[in-house]
């Protein structure tokens, strides 16, 4: 965890209470907001957490999600503009992603040169749903924790990467609350997740490993690891983050029969 501005000693006049610097050296709220994630867009600081390139476990594990089916529908949460919506409406499926910035709704749609309808959710204060016109894709531009099952439907599948690691740890039981709501009962919940110690970052990513999904969804869901390794290519952009160590878990969790 990171050290506390606060503590005796440090330069608290510095940071404001309730605020850190984080790691691009920027003042933002320690348990994050909508205001530091659209700060984040702004400063072009998604390209941080933005792979060049499909998840390569997402693709190797597939199956996993589909339960080898076609034509699924699948959640992506907090999507920003990762690469890996296109490639599953290319594997044959409809997506949908929630994204609370809307400068990333319309960069994923810039990037891939799609057309776009617009609409506003009625229900949801200033939501907005951006629909690709053969309905392949849409991208809800809102909170993930306003969303139920009664507007957005029940999913297949649900690909979560850097959603849970992005969203803060105090959040977690709302946000599986959401999680449990809108997936199918026969669904898949595919989490891809981070394991690390630093005493200097505070996250996110914030850390979730198998332990924590026992602890904390064990009651409810059945789970099976798919990954666990220590990820060489991200250490070394972290390590300048003070991380030194971080393991990848990638796991297929589903809903327990009740
Ligand atoms: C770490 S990024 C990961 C993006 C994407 N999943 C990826 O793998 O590239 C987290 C994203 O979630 C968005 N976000 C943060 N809080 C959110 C919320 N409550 N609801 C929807 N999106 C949110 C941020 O704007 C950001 O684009």
């Amino acid at each position: 965890m990171a050290d506390d501005p606060h503590a005796a000693g440090a330069h608290a006049d510095a940071i404001p209470r309730g605020k850190i610097r984080n790691h691009f050296g920027v003042i933002e709220n320690k348990h994050m907001q909508a205001e530091d994630w659209e700060r984040r867009w702004e400063l072009g600081q998604d390209k941080s957490w933005q792979m060049p390139v499909v998840h390569p476990l997402l693709q190797k594990h597939i199956k996993e999600l589909t339960q080898g089916h076609n034509n699924r529908r699948i959640l992506v949460p907090l999507c920003g503009r990762s690469l890996d919506v296109n490639w599953l409406v290319e594997c044959g499926h409809r997506v949908v992603g929630v994204e609370l910035v809307e400068d990333g709704v319309l960069q994923l749609f810039g990037q891939h040169r799609w057309e776009y309808e617009v609409e506003e959710v009625r229900g949801l204060q200033g939501g907005k749903r951006y629909r690709r016109p053969d309905g392949k894709v849409e991208v809800w531009n809102t909170s993930f924790f306003n969303l139920t099952k009664d507007m957005i439907g029940v999913f297949d599948g649900i690909w979560d990467r850097g959603a849970l690691a992005a969203s803060n740890p105090k959040d977690r039981e709302k946000y599986f609350r959401v999680i449990l709501n809108l997936l199918d009962d026969a669904g898949s919940y595919m989490l891809d997740s981070f394991g690390y110690t630093s005493e200097k970052f505070h996250g996110p990513p914030f850390v979730f490993s198998t332990e924590d999904i026992e602890k904390t969804l064990g009651a409810t869901f059945t789970y099976k690891k798919l990954e666990d390794f220590p990820n060489k290519k991200m250490l070394k952009k972290v390590l300048s983050w003070g991380i030194t160590d971080i393991q990848e878990f990638l796991h297929i969790l589903k809903k327990r029969k009740t």
